[in-house]
């Protein structure tokens, strides 16, 4: 057992109680009373994955309205690399809060010039980059395929089936996670095929589907692909397919777009997971990790790619925001001063013990994949991964569903191994309930 933090043990006895510390009904009294006025004022587009209330949170541990205590192995949908509130964080926003809140990159912010060159600095390619900042990990990646189409002058750009890459336009068009993202808001943007994902042998469809059939290679502006596929259900492509884009690229002067939203910011053990196959990309997109929630997102690329476009080709008003750019530059040492390596050894420890109760319930547990702390475990039906969620909830660890039958296992980077422990202890007992079923 994990003992809380000291911020959040005023919560239910003024003592640090072992986590997860459960103290009514899940969810609780005041979580059903606030569900109720969030359904009176919200948009229901918002998805919501089951009934938890967060008010406070420190490293991996999430404090409910109630005063419940839980293990948090979602992270926010992988956002709070650096656990939630870390000190170090906290500190450098408030700093930065009472200097300057806001002024727009139309002008010549220190601390956005600052992170440019901090992105270019951790970029996975040799080549001198620049970098543009964002507000979000959608944004990023409209600014990337923005870019793409702009300096190459060609029109299409292939994403992937099972991708996810946001949900504005552009993004929602290269998105081919669920259907349900795209139903009533055709047309996409034109110009978008995808390509199957994941295995060598779908290589040959560009040769044999698209440039034989569809449009000729010189025409094709970029590649978009996730180096893991996040929302799609965790997807871990096989050993050359990452490579083997990367030639397909190089033979077509081809961009190759790393959506590194998810899979990035130090989450799989290297600052970004297409690191783990050593492919250098053209264009990075990044987000969620990279500012430990504050919202920034980038899209870092090629000096000679983002040289192409001059002053107005793109812009924004928040993006690069000084708290942001503050969380971010605070974000990135953490990451290199540890919690990167934290990430491998966590990811290392969880993928055993997720793979021995695979051997237990091997019916039921169809697959377990990832790299370092982006792990997915795959079940036998969209209703199994379901109730293993909700068990988890009910016992106090917060885990999340992706794609149809995935239940992904992303906690914040600084998680320890006695949390690793209690976390797949609670994560064995919720599939052994759901097996029973
Ligand atoms: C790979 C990937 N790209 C893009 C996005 C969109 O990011 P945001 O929700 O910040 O717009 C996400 C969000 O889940 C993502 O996982």
């Amino acid at each position: 057992m994990t003992q809380a933090p000291g911020r959040l043990a005023d919560a239910p006895s003024g003592e640090a109680p072992a986590v997860p510390h459960i103290v009514t009904e899940l969810p609780g009294p005041k979580a059903r009373a606030h569900i109720e006025f969030d359904r009176q004022w919200t948009s229901p587009s918002v998805p919501r994955a089951y009934p938890v209330v967060p008010v406070r949170g420190e490293g991996c541990v999430i404090e409910d309205i109630d005063g419940n205590l839980l293990l948090d192995f979602n992270a926010g949908i992988a956002v709070t690399s650096t656990g939630h509130c870390h000190p170090d964080v906290v500190r450098r926003i408030q700093d930065q809060a009472g200097k300057l809140l806001h002024y727009s990159a139309d002008f010549y912010i220190p601390l956005y010039a600052e992170m440019c060159a901090e992105m270019a600095r951790i970029a996975p390619m040799k080549e001198k980059c620049r970098v543009f900042l964002s507000n979000s990990g959608t944004e990023a990646v409209e600014g990337a395929i923005k870019l793409a189409r702009f300096a190459t002058r060609r029109q299409y750009i292939v994403a992937f089936l099972g991708a996810f890459h946001g949900r504005t336009y552009g993004s929602v068009s290269l998105t081919a996670s669920k259907a349900k993202y795209h139903a009533g808001f055709g047309p996409m943007l034109p110009g978008v095929f995808h390509a199957p994902f994941g295995h060598v042998a779908d290589l040959e469809w560009f040769d044999k589907v698209l440039f034989d059939k569809l449009v000729p290679p010189e025409e094709v502006a970029a590649i978009i692909l996730e180096p893991i596929q996040g929302e799609g259900g965790y997807v871990v492509p096989e050993e050359g397919f990452i490579r083997g884009l990367r030639k397909i690229c190089d033979e077509h002067g081809i961009l190759l777009i790393a959506d590194e939203v998810q899979s990035g910011g130090g989450r799989t053990g290297k600052m970004w997971a297409i690191q783990n196959w050593d492919v250098e990309p053209d264009i990075v997109a990044t987000a969620k990790g990279i500012a430990s929630g504050m919202p920034l997102g980038a899209f870092i690329a090629r000096e000679s790619l983002m040289t192409k476009w001059g002053p107005g080709a793109h812009g924004t008003t928040y993006g690069g925001n000084p708290l942001a750019c503050a969380a971010s530059l605070e974000t990135i040492k953490l990451l290199e001063g540890g919690l990167m390596a934290n990430a491998k050894a966590r990811g290392d420890e969880l993928l055993a013990g997720l793979r021995s109760l695979q051997s237990r319930f091997p019916s039921v547990v169809k697959d377990v994949r990832g790299i370092g702390l982006m792990i997915g475990v795959e079940f036998d039906s969209h209703e199994r991964a379901a109730a293993v969620e909700w068990n988890c909830f009910q016992r106090g660890l917060l885990v999340l569903e992706a794609g149809h039958t995935v239940v992904r296992v992303s906690p914040p980077l600084v998680l320890t191994a006695a949390e690793a422990a209690t976390g797949l202890r609670i994560f064995g007992e919720a599939v052994a309930e759901a097996a029973a079923k």
